[in-house]
């Protein structure tokens, strides 16, 4: 697969978020190991997860478990893997998502993803959403406390404004490595942040890019343009959709979920995929 950079790691283009697999609707762990495994036999090499990534209060970070599993039961190479996850959103068991930006429990909940992916340092750490409790620049701190205490190898921010982006980067030293914003052809307000990120050499990372679980799959109905370039190149329209962002910047790498092999077997092909300067222009 076609390579792109976080930080100094080089990831395969298209990444595979981990979240259908572990929140409501999700498939039994084996099917979810096997679409991990067939995301890493197709070349994925960025796997986006979030300690959040559960359903019940007693099961934080199911998600993060079950790529640690995937991860020690593959026969292939798992050192050149990006495990990238957030801490900094929680779900109390109701259905509901709730926000703690706390510099100390930031700090804890990085220490529980660490052990639970059972590595030295995380590859990724992101902070998953502002709390508006929180002064930002406290919550960043966190994560720039853990860079430097090396329990963290790359630092990243999620549902981030330009002004976030710009401050984290400066709390960091220089040393924001990603941002992770929703982007899909049904979600083009991140325009700016993706733009800015291109400016500033960051990796910029769209999340639900085929609209998000339950939306993903009729892509080409929702967006005709999408469907017609595909058939003409012969391949799905949430192929097209991931080409096309993947031609916004050389510094966008998107995540596409799955709870199945073949979803991920063939988003991850859009890597390979090539359109036309016109198909671009066409796609907005
Ligand atoms: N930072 C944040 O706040 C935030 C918020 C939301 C999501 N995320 C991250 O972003 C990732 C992606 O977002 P998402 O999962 O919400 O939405 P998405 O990627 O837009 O859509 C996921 C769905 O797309 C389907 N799919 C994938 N590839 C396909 C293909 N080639 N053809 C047809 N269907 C395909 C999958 O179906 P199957 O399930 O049937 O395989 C999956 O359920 C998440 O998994 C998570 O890691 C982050």
């Amino acid at each position: 697969m076609k390579r792109r950079t976080i930080g100094n790691v080089q990831v395969g283009a298209i990444g595979l978020g981990g979240m259908p697999m572990s929140i409501e609707g999700r498939p039994d762990p084996q099917r979810s190991i096997e679409t991990i495994v067939a995301a890493l036999e197709g070349g994925v090499t960025l796997i986006d997860t979030a300690d959040a990534y559960h359903i019940h209060a007693d099961e934080v970070g199911h998600n993060e478990t079950l790529i640690a599993q995937a991860l020690a039961t593959w026969g292939g190479d798992a050192s050149g893997v990006l495990v990238a996850t957030k801490g900094g959103h929680q779900r109390p068991g109701d259905g509901s998502w709730t926000v703690n930006g706390d510099p100390e429990y930031l700090k804890q909940a990085a220490e529980a993803s660490l052990k639970r992916l059972g590595v030295d340092a995380i590859g990724l750490y992101q902070f998953h959403r502002p709390d508006p409790k929180v002064p930002y620049a406290d919550s960043v701190g966190a994560i720039r406390d853990l860079l430097d205490e090396g329990k963290i190898r790359l630092a990243g921010i999620s549902n981030a404004n330009p002004d976030q982006i710009r401050q984290a980067h400066e709390i960091l030293g220089g040393r924001l490595a990603s941002v992770q914003n929703q982007f899909s052809p049904a979600f083009r307000t991140s325009e700016p942040e993706l733009r800015l990120c291109d400016e500033l050499g960051i990796a910029f990372l769209p999340y639900s890019p085929l609209g998000g679980i339950g939306k993903a799959g009729s892509l080409g109905d929702t967006f005709e343009k999408f469907a017609l370039i595909g058939e003409a190149h012969g391949v799905s329209p949430q192929q097209v959709a991931l080409a096309w962002m993947l031609a916004k910047s050389p510094h966008v790498i998107p995540i596409p979920g799955a709870s199945r092999p073949a979803s991920i077997r063939d988003s991850a092909q859009a890597a390979e995929l090539t359109l036309s300067q016109g198909q671009l222009v066409d796609l907005g």
